[in-house]
């Protein structure tokens, strides 16, 4: 059965995953593919998504940045994630559309819970006041090792994407215990493949979770 309008009303999808594991490419293919069904979409990214998200996204990621105190960087993310959610994703909610978020909460808990070393409580606590408890109903995480996601990256990237291996190995790891832990709303996806094919796995898995059998 096709998915209708009101099948993926009101959900909400994020994708998660390292450094250039293809997250971006995967968010437009997807928008595209609901779109056409004549589904309403709406697509944002984090950090960012609003105008004073994406100001703090380029305060704290422009190129001349260097790494901040972990818990500054913390709760930069979570402001931008407040506004997010404020301005963007639960209006969209509310009125019915499907919302597809590149990078979430679950970004905070991965990067600065298992990469950075802050508290997990700390975390929890800052990541729930952010979205006031906000949670996807879908979260599909790309997985590739980190190796080849920073040789897909390139070079010139932010203070993040220089980090080195072993913080990003731990991203990756932290990824999957989250994925492990709540296995009824991650999906991991081999980031390894060509995006048609991560496409046409995502697309499945976004109509399975609204049960509405195959794609
Ligand atoms: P992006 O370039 O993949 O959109 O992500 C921006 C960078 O910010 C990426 O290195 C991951 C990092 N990040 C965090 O460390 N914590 C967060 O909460 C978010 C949303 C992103």
């Amino acid at each position: 059965m096709a998915p209708s309008t009101g099948d993926l009303a009101g959900c909400f999808v994020t994708i998660e995953g390292g450094e250039g594991t293809g997250k971006t490419t995967l968010l437009a293919a997807l928008a595209e593919r609901a779109r056409a069904k004549g589904l309403d979409v709406v697509t944002c990214r984090e950090p960012g998504g609003t105008a004073l998200g994406e100001r703090l996204r380029s305060a704290l990621l422009g190129a001349d940045g260097s790494a901040p105190d972990p818990r500054a960087e913390l709760l930069v993310f979570a402001a931008a994630r407040a506004q997010l959610v404020a301005e963007v994703v639960r209006p969209a909610l509310d009125r019915g559309a499907l919302v597809l978020c590149d990078r979430y909460a679950d970004s905070t808990t991965a990067y600065q819970h298992y990469g950075r070393g802050l508290p997990r409580e700390t975390v929890d606590a800052v990541n729930a006041a952010a979205t006031g408890a906000l949670t996807p109903d879908l979260t599909l995480l790309l997985d590739l090792p980190p190796t080849e996601g920073l040789r897909r990256a390139g070079r010139a990237g932010d203070y993040m994407e220089r980090e080195d291996l072993a913080f990003h190995e731990r991203v990756r790891a932290g990824y999957g215990e989250l994925a492990r832990s709540e296995p009824e709303r991650w999906r991991v996806l081999d980031a390894s493949r060509g995006a048609g094919d991560m496409a046409d796995e995502a697309w499945g898995e976004i109509v399975r979770a609204a049960q509405l059998g195959p794609a």
